[in-house]
């Protein structure tokens, strides 16, 4: 080869890279117009026709703003069931749950839950369904409202711009009080946009003051937190002001806090301000030790005492976020949002789901984003863990009944109240364990091994019960 040929051989190639170059170059950029375009086009979706305020409680007020969350936000009056799951589907007040499984009435004798307890149905019919169970033929107090009402500016105004300093007053005040002030101000909403989302930023957020105190307590303690990563992260940083989950906890995170605001166990009575018991960590055994320590009127508190017995009971309440956070989906960093608000496509941009609702529904954007089996399978697996779930609270029911009977024979034989504590002592920490999964809503799915767990020791300390109280009868 010459040396002529050799040069112009490489001005070729020269100006071939040089003509790829140009070309990659106008492609790199027509694809970065492309996605900032769609950036664009997905934050600027909406066009704000209307101020929305922390005090804009109404949600068809942001629905002019944001239709597409709005419109799925109203389904949630819609009526739905699945095997497990939902109301009775009526249009009148859900199916009475205490119908259905006696051993609940028999459980709860001494409790405003034997008068009336249903199953949940959706966002739209929280307030109502309040207003309209008979457990108020016995005085409620106004912490009731936390979780049931768009409340945040009725807190305000009685903290005196302090929220928690506002909620800490509303235990004090009866239901019907505190339900007349949050209408009279004109909030009487159900979960709203605002107990969600910043009014400015529309950046997900939580607002109700006992969950906040509640993640504080967490963090504090040393209570692993697998489910939790942003709480490890503060407790290794100085500490110097209190974990807020506002500040603190990632995005991912909050999509489940979101939830955790409400559907967790609580004490809402007069005796104490809302409380969620998180200080020993986020577990059954957790929450019972704190309630254990709790001193309420110079007493060891408890919710009721039993008719039948006199046992000194603890009423559990939705574990939802506490049970979540035991199973391998939260350690995995999957959240409540996840499954019950999952993305919708809209063209270029994406809509979370705001019918909240049962994921069974909703298969295939719920798990099969995650889980490539079909539909079919999917289900037969959740059905399979819900049924043995539903199997062993059965169990356990027929064991406290059990236990109910033998302390009945004990007392006919005489026994007395000192002799009868060792049984009436199980009794207390069966039932505890029994209504926790029984009053969790996912009949077992969010933790299912843990779930089965906590059956199997509610069972033993029934029948552990039981013996106790046969030996005292002749
Ligand atoms: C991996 C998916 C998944 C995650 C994550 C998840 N759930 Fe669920 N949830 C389910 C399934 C499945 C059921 C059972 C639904 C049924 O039986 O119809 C359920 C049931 C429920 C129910 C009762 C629903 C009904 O229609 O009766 C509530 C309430 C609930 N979950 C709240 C939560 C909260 C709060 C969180 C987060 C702390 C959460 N879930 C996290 C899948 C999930
Ligand atoms: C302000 C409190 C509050 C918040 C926040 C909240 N919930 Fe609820 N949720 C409730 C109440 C109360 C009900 C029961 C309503 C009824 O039965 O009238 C309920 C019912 C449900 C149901 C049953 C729906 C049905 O049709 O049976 C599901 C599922 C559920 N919530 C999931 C969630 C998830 C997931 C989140 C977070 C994205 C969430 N909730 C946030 C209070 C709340
Ligand atoms: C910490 C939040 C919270 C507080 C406080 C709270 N609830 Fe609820 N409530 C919920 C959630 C979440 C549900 C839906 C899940 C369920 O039904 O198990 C619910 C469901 C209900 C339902 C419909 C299902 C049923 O059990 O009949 C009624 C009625 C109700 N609550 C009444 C009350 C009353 C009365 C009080 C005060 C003693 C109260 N709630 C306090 C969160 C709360
Ligand atoms: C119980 C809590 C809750 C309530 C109430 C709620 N949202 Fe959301 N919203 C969420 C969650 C969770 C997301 C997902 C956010 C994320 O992934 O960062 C979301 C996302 C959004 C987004 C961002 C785009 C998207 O769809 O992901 C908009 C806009 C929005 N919601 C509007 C509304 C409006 C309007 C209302 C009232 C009609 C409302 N939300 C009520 C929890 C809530
Ligand atoms: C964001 C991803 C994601 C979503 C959404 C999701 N899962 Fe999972 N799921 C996982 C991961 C991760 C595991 C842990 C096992 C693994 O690592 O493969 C898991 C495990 C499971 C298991 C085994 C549970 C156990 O205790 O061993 C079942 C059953 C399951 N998922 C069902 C569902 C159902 C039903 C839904 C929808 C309601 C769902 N998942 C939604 C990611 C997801």
């Amino acid at each position: 080869m010459s040396e002529l040929n050799k040069k112009s051989g490489s001005v070729g190639v020269f100006i071939s890279i040089i003509v790829v170059v140009a070309i990659v170059a106008a492609f790199v950029i027509a694809l970065l117009v492309n996605i900032f375009e769609r950036k664009v086009e997905a934050k600027d979706r909406y066009v704000r026709v209307v101020e929305v305020t922390e005090d804009t409680t109404d949600p068809a007020i942001w629905g002019r703003n944001w239709p597409k969350q709005y419109d799925s936000y109203k389904r949630t009056a819609l009526s739905t069931r699945t095997r497990f799951g939902g109301h009775g589907g009526s249009e009148a007040l859900p199916a009475e749950k205490i119908k259905r499984d006696p051993w609940l009435k028999r459980m709860f004798l001494g409790y405003a839950f034997s008068i009336d307890y249903r199953d949940r149905r959706g966002h739209a019919y929280m307030l109502t369904d309040q207003e309209e169970t008979k457990r108020h033929n016995v005085p409620q107090s106004g912490s009731c409202m936390h979780c049931h009402a768009s409340i945040m500016p009725v807190y305000r105004e009685l903290g005196d711009g302090d929220p928690l300093v506002g909620m800490n007053k509303t235990h004090a005040m009866s239901y019907q009080e505190l339900n007349k002030m949050v209408h009279d101000m004109g909030h009487g909403h159900s979960v709203s946009c605002v107990d969600c989302h910043d009014p400015d930023s529309m950046q997900l957020r939580v607002t109700r003051p006992a969950f906040i105190v509640g993640l504080q307590k967490l963090a504090e303690s040393n209570a692993p937190v697998p489910a939790i990563p942003s709480i490890e992260i503060w407790r290794q940083g100085s500490r110097k002001t209190p974990y807020d989950p506002n500040v603190d906890g990632t995005r991912n995170e909050m999509r489940s806090f979101a939830c955790g605001q409400c559907h967790v166990e609580y004490y809402c009575s007069s005796g104490m301000p809302l409380t969620y018991p998180w200080s020993h960590g986020l577990t059954m055994d957790g929450a019972e030790k704190e309630w254990n320590e709790t001193i309420i009127n110079g007493e060891r508190f408890y919710d009721y005492k039993h008719t039948e017995s006199g046992a000194e009971i603890l009423k559990a309440q939705h574990p939802e976020f506490e049970l979540w956070s035991q199973g391998i989906h939260a350690r995995s960093g999957v959240s409540c949002s996840d499954c019950h608000m999952p993305y919708m496509r809209d063209g270029a941009s994406k809509v979370s789901d705001h019918w909240v609702r049962s994921p069974l529904l909703n298969v295939n954007r719920a798990c099969q984003i995650c889980h490539h089996d079909s539909e079919k399978e999917i289900l037969a697996r959740v059905d399979s863990i819900q049924q043995k779930n539903h199997d062993l609270l059965q169990r356990g029911g027929v064991a406290l009944m059990d236990l109910l009977d033998a302390v009945q024979l004990a007392k006919d034989s005489g026994a007395t109240a000192e002799q009868l504590k060792p049984a009436l002592e199980f009794q207390r920490k069966a039932q505890w364990r029994l209504d926790y999964i029984a009053s969790e809503n996912s009949m077992g799915f969010h933790a299912p091994q843990e779930a089965a767990r906590i059956l199997a020791e509610a069972t033993d300390y029934a029948r552990q019960g039981q013996v106790e109280a046969l030996k005292l009868s002749k």
